[in-house]
């Protein structure tokens, strides 16, 4: 048990209890126990049948929506990359995982299957591993069946968005595990950000002296450059104020090979075009309107060598007029709505970005043509003797954690 200090005041109460029931057990007991229902309801919250915490803090589709309607108001238009992550597009971002021309997949799988025993090397025992935006959960499988082998007590959280997701995988996993001897399966539903504040609130995590934060299918690239480095800031700034050890292990595409890459992101693969589409009837769905109307929409991707990414949006076929909350936005044939990158980084590029805000890689494992790799990475030296510091003292060197941008 996490928390013994509940045991005597429980036992206590019981024993009063049944003092007034004559011993007898019935349901009448409960009359006496109000500490014992109460905490019988809060482990049913937190700790749900299924293994789910729900860490979100705001209702999401509220959010979403407030998010929409934000981008579509700015000079270069926007849509969230959230759209893109509703139970739909879980299901068709998995069949596009196992699509041909989708290397990321196969080529993580390799690393994992070839080299997962000397990451868990890396994991210490009694930590807590938390996967960031774990989708599916098909590929964690290895991590943790490894994991197990080395008979390291770990307790693994899934954390994602999508609590669909998080049910089916949770119970693939524990089908396809078998009984678990050392490593225990809890899921986490809520975004990185209620990650993070779950993290930093102490109670749940106080169990364990090290994380390690699990990140993969190149997912620390879907996003802004500036919130990816905000995101692995504040995740090992909030394990250092809790006194907590971590570290990461992140999955990076470092393919610059321009026909592969284009491959996977071809407006002619039928596996993207059903994902990239869903994310607009994904829009409608939250805004209650068909806002964007699939006849007059549709959707590109360009590889922008500069900025290392593959930029994805949507287009209209002929100029249209949208409506939200009565307000009408023209936007023109050929106008693109920006929804999600997907980084294409070299390792020298990668390790420029990480070390840009003081974390140190401290493994690679690649894939036999070397253009998909996994790192681990942790709080460099210089960035501790930082946090020592005062953060005026140091100000001119990080003015502003979120405006840092290399590219
Ligand atoms: C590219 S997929 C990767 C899925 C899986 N990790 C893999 O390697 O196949 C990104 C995943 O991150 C999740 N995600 C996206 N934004 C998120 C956020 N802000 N917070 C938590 N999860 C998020 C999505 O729901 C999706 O499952």
């Amino acid at each position: 048990m996490k928390a013994p200090e509940y045991l005597a005041p429980l036992r206590e109460e019981l024993a009063a209890a049944l003092k007034q029931t004559d011993n007898a057990w019935s349901f009448d007991i409960f009359k006496h126990t109000p500490k014992l229902e109460s905490f019988t309801k809060e482990c049913l919250r937190v700790f749900t049948p299924s293994g789910i915490i729900e860490i979100m803090r705001e209702k999401r589709s509220e959010d979403l929506e407030t998010q929409i309607i934000q981008g579509l108001q700015f000079d270069s238009l926007q849509l969230p990359q959230d759209l893109l992550w509703d139970d739909a597009g879980q299901i068709l971002f998995d069949d596009l995982c196992n699509s041909s021309v989708y290397y990321l997949t196969r080529k993580e799988k390799e690393i994992l299957h070839k080299y997962s025993s000397d990451m868990v090397a890396t994991i210490p025992e009694g930590s807590a591993l938390i996967e960031l935006g774990c989708g599916s959960l098909r590929k964690s499988g290895i991590i943790l069946s490894a994991l197990e082998k080395s008979k390291k007590a770990v307790t693994y959280y899934a954390l994602d968005v999508s609590q669909e997701s998080l049910q089916n995988g949770l119970a693939h996993l524990h089908k396809g595990l078998g009984p678990l001897d050392h490593v225990e399966l809890r899921g986490l539903w809520g975004t990185y950000e209620d990650g993070i504040a779950w993290v930093a609130d102490q109670g749940p995590m106080n169990a364990y002296t090290s994380i390690t934060f699990l990140w993969m299918g190149n997912s620390m690239t879907n996003m802004h450059l500036a919130q990816t480095q905000s995101l692995l800031s504040r995740m090992s700034d909030t394990c250092a104020s809790s006194g907590i050890r971590c570290q990461f292990l992140v999955s990076a595409d470092g393919c610059t090979a321009e026909d592969t890459v284009m491959a996977a992101y071809s407006t002619e693969s039928q596996p993207f075009r059903d994902f990239m589409l869903n994310g607009l009837q994904s829009a409608n769905r939250i805004l209650g309107q068909d806002v964007f109307c699939s006849s007059n929409w549709t959707f590109g991707t360009v590889f922008d060598r500069t900025r290392h990414e593959v930029q994805m949006f949507y287009t209209p076929t002929h100029d249209v007029s949208i409506y939200i909350n009565s307000e009408r936005r023209k936007i023109s044939k050929g106008e693109k709505v920006a929804v999600v990158t997907s980084g294409k980084w070299p390792e020298p590029y990668f390790r420029s970005i990480v070390e840009g805000i003081g974390l140190q890689v401290l493994d690679l494992w690649t894939d036999s043509d070397q253009v998909y790799s996994s790192f681990r990475q942790r709080i460099s030296q210089k960035e501790q003797r930082w946090w020592d510091l005062s953060s005026n003292e140091y100000g001119h060197v990080f003015p502003d954690i979120e405006s840092i941008c290399l590219c």
